[in-house]
């Protein structure tokens, strides 16, 4: 596959102000902190919504604190500001969320609304593999005309549970991550990339309207590797790229006993790994860019980087991609 020229040039987070920790989850749950850090890696994550929030955020209408929107306008924001990007230059948002604020219409046409933003807008839902969706279409949208497109993915988890379920309560949280990409001539690029699904999974993990989250844990852990590492390999296969080669792999941050298994598989040493999963949770769609720009601060990637981004979730979905960092470091 050739390089189809597009850079990150921007980057932004946004997470809400209160800290959930084990310990405050011992409160609620039959859990321990113990537990919690050896299954999951998770110590704390942030809430929007739920019984640690005071005051009670208000659910509607979705335009208050605490919304999916909220958070995507705050890391959209920043990101712009870092690429030194005017609203009117965006041609496309697209928001990947599996949380949005209302059925009807797209959460991202709020986002734009609030950023100014009049090019287009499309939220884009494959669970927590929607991340790497999302980067797959924005360079889609970028070798064939668009300018810059900004990526978010922005989640509020929080609201999606059954805070007394401690199957799965304790894993997630909620916040919002962002990036532009630019087309460019060579510099950065999508070198390669894989998308898969598998249909019959679907009762695996969901939520149903006005319904708690429903997670058979052990059997997404199981199918999530699997899948994944076939995904990652075929990626690097099409892009002819050895795992060796691979200077940052950001997976979604699903568990880091995961994302450890997953790089195990590959042959990508732990290391290299980018990992947030600790302070925030599993954040869906959120995860691979709020690890990202994390990586991005600790300096950890330099032009001409290989960077593998890799998400699995509900439904079962997946997608890797093999991307050439060229973005200002
Ligand atoms: O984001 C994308 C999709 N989601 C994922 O990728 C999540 C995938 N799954 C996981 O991350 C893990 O399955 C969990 C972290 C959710 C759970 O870890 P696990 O090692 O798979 O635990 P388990 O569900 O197999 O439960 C082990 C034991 C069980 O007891 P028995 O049957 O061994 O006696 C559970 O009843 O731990 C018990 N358990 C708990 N104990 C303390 C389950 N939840 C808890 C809890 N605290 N919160």
């Amino acid at each position: 596959m050739s390089e189809r020229g597009c850079v990150i040039t921007g980057w932004g987070t946004a997470l809400p102000p209160t800290v959930v920790t084990n310990a405050d989850l011992e409160t609620l749950l039959d859990t321990s902190d113990e537990w919690i850090v050896e299954r999951s890696g998770v110590r704390t994550r942030r809430a929007a919504t739920g019984p640690f929030v005071r005051p009670a955020p208000a659910l509607h209408p979705p335009s208050g604190v605490g919304t999916t929107a909220t958070l995507a306008i705050e890391a959209g924001r920043q990101a712009l500001d870092v690429a030194r990007t005017a609203a009117d230059e965006i041609s496309v948002v697209v928001l990947c969320t599996t949380t949005p604020d209302q059925l009807m219409p797209a959460t991202s046409s709020a986002v734009a609304g609030a950023l100014g933003i009049g090019g287009g807008a499309v939220d884009v839902n494959a669970a927590c593999a929607g991340f790497t969706y999302g980067l797959i279409t924005a360079a889609g949208m970028l070798s064939t005309g668009a300018r810059k497109v900004l990526l978010i993915g922005a989640e509020t988890m929080t609201r999606t549970l059954n805070w007394n379920d401690r199957t799965n309560a304790f894993l997630f949280g909620d916040g919002a991550g962002a990036v532009v990409l630019e087309a460019v001539n060579g510099v950065g690029s999508l070198l390669a990339w894989d998308a898969g699904v598998d249909g019959s999974l679907v009762d695996l993990l969901y939520v149903d309207h006005g319904d708690g989250m429903v997670m058979r844990g052990r059997e997404v852990f199981r199918r999530a590797v699997r899948a994944t590492v076939d995904s990652i390999n075929s990626a690097l296969a099409q892009a002819k790229v050895g795992a060796e080669e691979i200077s940052l792999f950001v997976p979604h941050q699903a568990n880091q006993r995961i994302m450890e298994a997953i790089a195990e598989r590959v042959g990508i040493p732990n290391e290299r790994i980018a990992t947030v999963v600790e302070s925030t949770g599993n954040t869906s769609s959120a995860s691979i860019p709020l690890a990202l720009a994390d990586s991005i601060a600790r300096g950890r990637l330099g032009a001409g980087d290989l960077v593998v981004f890799a998400g699995f979730g509900a439904g079962m979905t997946w997608a890797s991609a093999v991307w050439r960092w060229g973005g200002p470091v």
